[in-house]
């Protein structure tokens, strides 16, 4: 099978509807390029559950705030295409911004309470962004299986209410989140650490794992979970944004003087640099980044 490339919404609404009716079926992989192994991860998945893979590649602007990294933001179409051929990737949608927005749009998306806090709290409008391009890519696509990383695992729980509450014909999959050797999560945005800073974001997965053993080993103070998360970030020269326990489901903060139920959302986002790294578990169900020696 060889891979089709579509620039125009309307051709690549076609392309979908064109599965279909052939009696196949599309599994959806929504990015921003820049495509590494976390993405591929999401390609494979869907290759699982469907028989057509659609990759999407746009640099959303509605999602990056004014002081963001939408310049910088890495673009490499020719890289991305030759990944997806690789992959067995059925098709790629590859729009330019005046395709998904018009000058005349005037329709946000937002999801409430899930999105008020930890990422939606440092960054405002952001989600805002994600979950009306996801609403116009799965409005695009139709009936679907989308997959999508727990690397982003508040983006991935708006997304799945959305579609919910919009009642889109599409099923969603959080997929595990892909990891370097020592535990860092593969991220677009780890290109802009320098060596030294790259050897400093070993503490998040670090930090993650020992609050993952705490939890299995009984601890649930909600202070003693998430406090030598914060102080061996700091050790280790990162700026935090926030490091916070969560309801998994609701995104809702849970207080430092509270206990965690028996699933808890643990999750960081912290600097180094200009450079904002996140990643999470969820206690309870995910094993620890690092797995023990
Ligand atoms: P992007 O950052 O390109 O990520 C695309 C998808 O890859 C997301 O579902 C993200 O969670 C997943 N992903 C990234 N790194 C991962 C990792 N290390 N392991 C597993 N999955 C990983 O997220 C976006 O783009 C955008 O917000 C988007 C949903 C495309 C809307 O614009």
């Amino acid at each position: 099978m060889s891979l089709t490339l579509s620039r125009s919404a309307e051709a690549y609404r076609s392309a979908c509807q064109r599965v279909r009716r052939d009696g196949g079926s599309v599994g959806l992989v929504p990015t921003m390029g820049a495509l590494h192994q976390g993405h591929l991860a999401l390609v494979q998945a869907a290759r699982q559950r469907s028989s057509h893979v659609f990759v999407t590649i746009f640099v959303n602007p509605t999602q990056f705030g004014p002081t963001e990294d939408l310049a910088q933001y890495p673009r490499d179409l020719e890289r991305d295409l030759e990944a997806c051929r690789s992959q067995g990737v059925a098709h790629v949608f590859a729009p330019a911004e005046r395709e998904m927005y018009r000058a005349d749009d005037r329709t946000r998306v937002r999801v409430a309470g899930i999105t008020d806090q930890l990422c939606g709290a440092s960054r405002p409008r952001h989600f805002e962004g994600v979950t009306t391009i996801v609403a116009k890519l799965f409005a695009l696509t139709g009936e679907c299986t989308a997959v999508f990383g727990r690397k982003d695992y508040q983006q991935l729980k708006a997304i799945e209410r959305m579609s919910r509450d919009l009642m889109f014909p599409v099923q969603i999959i959080g997929h595990p989140t892909v990891r370097e050797h020592d535990g860092l999560a593969l991220s677009s945005r780890n290109a802009y650490l320098t060596t030294e800073q790259r050897n400093r974001a070993r503490a998040i997965p670090r930090a993650l794992s020992e609050a993952v053993r705490g939890f299995e080993g009984g601890e649930r103070s909600v202070a003693a979970l998430s406090r030598p998360v914060r102080s061996a970030l700091a050790a280790a020269g990162f700026r935090l944004d926030y490091v916070a326990l969560a309801d998994a489901e609701e995104i809702s903060t849970l207080e430092d003087d509270a206990q965690a139920p028996p699933r808890a959302l643990l999750a960081v986002a912290a600097f180094l640099g200009a450079t904002r790294l996140i990643d999470n578990v969820v206690l309870g169900e995910d094993p620890p980044p690092i797995a023990a020696r």
